[in-house]
């Protein structure tokens, strides 16, 4: 190093001495360009990629930074805009039921500007739209569009078209389907037992309106129970049943009439899942069998479109009633797949959904635009 800073003053003295001005004044220039020019060798040489090992990438470096402030803050803001039918609950019950903790859930409205997420109720939207969010919305936030109900039960609020970038329904193409699922198991279940019967056939019927599209299942029901004795439960009916009765009640009968109130692809609710849950046959009325088999196994359930009509549905149950054997094949599924308990309380008709939602948006933060929300859902 030495030597090339004397090859440089040497160069630079030689340089300069062929200028005329006052020698001291040249001695000064060339000290201090000698000095510029050295720091400049020095720093060059330091800086060499060559004499120094690259720096090595350590990401806990940079995690710490981030760890630094509070872990919860850096959880996304879901905002539930409104309260679904006004059913309110406690967001801890999404860790305590589901085990859901990886998002802040608020209803606190002064959170809107930095919510990442923010939940819109479609039966809550106001024809005029008036009720919404406000606009503009900061760039990153993403409205999520809640709704539950089949395309029969769904009211065409004008201007929802091109408005949300989520959607969260039953409908398993939807950006966030929200189901009860059962579950896979490694170790085989042996220990499963039938529990007692005391009834043939079971149907808790809680909605007879009309307008809901219940006809298809009212004209089944009455023909089916021509041929087969079928036990009402529920509000439509005399006998409703309280919350603590459902599952030993469910567990009390053979089968269930699990019937949709409309039929529609994926339209398959909590009604098949509380018979398998009981530990029940469920005899379903819905969509077609392979859109059942989507969700559950096909040796789970009987479906009514299996029969060619209701006599011939109830002399099938019948028989099952009297072939213990046959009977039993229903349930061979319990040895690998564990079925869960649905949430049954009418005002907790909105918690898997909104929890699914928090552990949804927590893990995929893209840019997404919900087009055509009608086009999609009604057709
Ligand atoms: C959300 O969707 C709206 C409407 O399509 C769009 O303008 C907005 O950029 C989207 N934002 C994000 C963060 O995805």
């Amino acid at each position: 190093m030495g030597d090339q800073k004397a090859d440089f003053i040497s160069l630079i003295r030689s340089k300069m001495s062929n200028t005329n001005g006052p020698s001291l004044f040249r001695l000064g220039v060339i000290v201090t360009m000698a000095g510029v020019i050295s720091l400049g060798v020095m720093f060059f040489w330091f800086s060499s990629p060559n004499k120094c090992p690259p720096p090595v990438f350590r990401p806990h470096q940079y995690s710490q930074i981030s760890s630094l402030s509070d872990k919860a803050e850096q959880k996304p803001i879901l905002l539930l805009w409104v309260w679904p039918e006004n059913y309110r609950f406690d967001f801890s019950v999404c860790k305590k039921f589901y085990n859901i903790d990886n998002c802040q859930l608020t209803d606190d409205r002064a959170l809107y500007s930095s919510a990442d997420n923010v939940i819109v109720y479609h039966r809550n939207i106001q024809w005029d739209l008036s009720n919404l969010p406000p606009s503009p919305r900061p760039p990153f936030q993403r409205w999520l569009w809640l709704h539950l109900e089949s395309p029969t039960n769904t009211k065409r609020i004008p201007g929802l078209e091109n408005l949300f970038n989520l959607t969260l329904s039953y409908r398993q193409d939807a950006d966030i389907p929200v189901r009860m699922r059962l579950m896979t198991r490694k170790k085989p279940n042996e220990d499963f037992i039938i529990p007692k019967k005391d009834k043939l056939v079971c149907w808790i019927v809680s909605n007879n309106d009309p307008s809901t599209g219940v006809d298809t299942r009212n004209v089944f029901y009455r023909e089916l129970s021509k041929y087969i004795k079928v036990t009402l439960f529920g509000k439509a009916y005399s006998g409703f049943l309280s919350y603590d009765d459902y599952y030993p009640t469910l567990a009390s009968c053979k089968f269930y009439l699990a019937f949709e109130n409309s039929i529609h692809k994926d339209y398959i609710t909590e009604k098949i899942n509380g018979p398998l849950a009981a530990g029940t046959v469920p005899v379903v009325l819905g969509p077609p069998r392979r859109n059942y088999e989507n969700f559950v196994p096909a040796e789970s359930f009987i479906h009514v479109n299996d029969f060619p009509d209701a006599k011939s549905l109830a002399e099938y149950l019948l028989y099952l009633d009297k072939n213990e054997d046959a009977y039993r094949k229903y349930f061979n599924w319990r040895k690998h797949l564990t079925p869960s308990p649905h949430l049954i309380l009418q005002t907790q008709e909105f918690i898997l959904a909104i929890c699914t939602a928090c552990d949804y948006t927590a893990r995929h933060r893209q840019y997404k635009e919900a087009h055509d929300l009608y086009e999609w859902y009604f057709n």
